[in-house]
């Protein structure tokens, strides 16, 4: 049993305050050194890391034994007394009254030496201790807070949707099937078609949640199940959509530059200024405009398709911001996306693409409000109609043009943190050939 606090219990990250008086602190070995008769315990409690020192004067002989002895990743509590040290990690370094073992571990799989990333992979539960990773979800942390505060503080409600549906939202090619009492269900896609029905009875609304698509290939921007914000608001047209994602993400990086900035900079090494960078406005681009570059460039893209990672990448490269692309064919899009009313060949939707490589992060549209055209795209579709009934109501009782958009927490936190693969953020992913741990 580990012994009753002897001291105030505090974290490494407020420890500053309690400069001279003797305090307890609870958390992991990160790493250990012995310098004559002085020994050093880097000590991480999930808000920090602390340097703690001990002569053999300082502690019982058998704490010092302890300390002597100390694995990676053991978990411990100490007491001591922090002083304030400036060339300390985090300016202050802990001068150590006791320590205790609470669990040595033995061996602990990851290193100081380099591993593939299917070991690391393999080792989530454990990697997840380590700086990087730890800077990483951090700021993951932050967007998701960042995302909530802005919508809240916007007037938009915040109603969630369902995980099991039997609507389609995002084509029929990626839905994770499963059965529901003897019924087929599908894991949501999206919840947006949920949200428009939630933004005819409150106006301005998000929904928050996981999202799930059998994506059966194997790309550095793709997962399994991935976490998207999808906003939707009541008579909001396409203009007005791209000024909300633009202001939204804009508050997003600063919000994430200002709490967690340095970290990005020092421990992940990315160039924060490339993200400080980033102002309003963002460049809005027309479909044709776009292909029209890429063709220009030399790129080989079929005019009419999808873009793919290369092409985005070719479209931003040039850019300090991300930039908008509207207007994609109607063909290539969802069933459910308002046709050009000048050229309906084309659509009211916008993607928003990141620099440096990273692409799509946020995507979205005005959607179709008439009902006639709408019952006939879903027919084009070949989507069960039954399925849609509800939805189609709300072409029905009022209906009323409307815009939204989805963004994925994983493609930004990616972008913010400058990682070469998605799956670094979020604590445990899931992808084609991934379920463990
Ligand atoms: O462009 P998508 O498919 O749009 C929708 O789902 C709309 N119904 C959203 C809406 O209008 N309410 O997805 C939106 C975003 C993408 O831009 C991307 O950031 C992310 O979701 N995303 C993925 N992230 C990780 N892995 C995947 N497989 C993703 N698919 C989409
Ligand atoms: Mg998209």
């Amino acid at each position: 049993m580990p012994p009753m606090p002897k001291a105030p219990v505090v974290y490494i990250k407020d420890l500053k305050a309690h400069a001279g008086t003797l305090v307890e602190l609870r958390g992991w070995v990160y790493n250990t050194r012995s310098g004559g008769k002085i020994r050093f315990l880097i000590l991480r409690d999930g808000t920090g890391y602390l340097q703690c020192v001990a002569s053999a004067s300082d502690v019982p002989a058998a704490d010092f034994e302890t300390l002597g002895a100390l694995t990676q990743e053991s978990s411990v509590i100490v007491t001591g007394t922090p002083r304030e040290d400036k060339r300390a990690p985090g300016g202050v370094e802990l001068t150590l009254a006791s320590v205790h073992e609470v669990q040595h571990a033995e061996g602990f799989p990851i290193t100081p030496k380099e591993h593939s990333s299917s070991f690391l992979l393999d080792h989530r539960h454990l990697w997840l201790r380590s700086k990087k990773q730890h800077v990483v979800l951090l700021v993951r942390h932050h967007t998701i807070k960042a995302i909530r505060d802005y919508l809240n503080s916007n007037g938009f409600i915040n109603l969630d949707t369902p995980i099991f549906t039997p609507n389609a939202c995002e084509g029929t090619s990626t839905l994770f099937e499963t059965d529901y009492f003897g019924d087929k269900a599908y894991l949501t896609q999206s919840g947006q078609l949920y949200n428009e029905a939630t933004a005819a009875a409150f106006g301005k609304v998000y929904c928050f949640g996981p999202t799930f698509r059998a994506e059966k290939s194997k790309t550095r921007r793709h997962l399994t199940e991935f976490w998207m914000v999808e906003p939707e608001v009541a008579f909001m047209r396409l203009d007005e959509l791209i000024d909300l994602e633009e202001d939204f993400f804009c508050y997003i990086i600063a919000r994430v530059l200002e709490t967690c900035g340095t970290e990005i900079r020092d421990v992940l090494e990315r160039d924060i200024s490339k993200l400080e960078a980033v102002k309003k406005p963002f460049p809005r681009i027309h479909y044709k405009e776009a292909a029209k570059f890429l063709l220009e460039k030399g790129v080989p893209f079929e005019v009419g398709g999808d873009f793919g990672g290369t092409d985005e990448t070719v479209l931003t490269e040039t850019q300090t911001t991300p930039i908008f692309v509207h207007h994609y064919p109607t063909q290539i899009k969802a069933f459910y996306m308002e046709p050009d009313p000048v050229e309906p060949e084309y659509c009211l939707s916008v993607d928003m693409l990141a620099p440096e490589g990273y692409g799509e992060v946020i995507g979205g549209g005005e959607r179709t409000a008439n009902l006639d055209l709408l019952e006939r795209r879903i027919q084009e579709h070949n989507l069960p109609r039954a399925a849609y009934e509800w939805y189609l109501d709300l072409r029905k009782y009022g209906t009323f043009p409307h815009s939204g958009f989805g963004l994925g927490v994983e493609r930004t936190v990616s972008y913010l943190c400058g990682l070469s693969h998605l799956r670094e953020a979020i604590p445990f992913p899931r992808m084609l050939n991934r379920l463990s741990p």
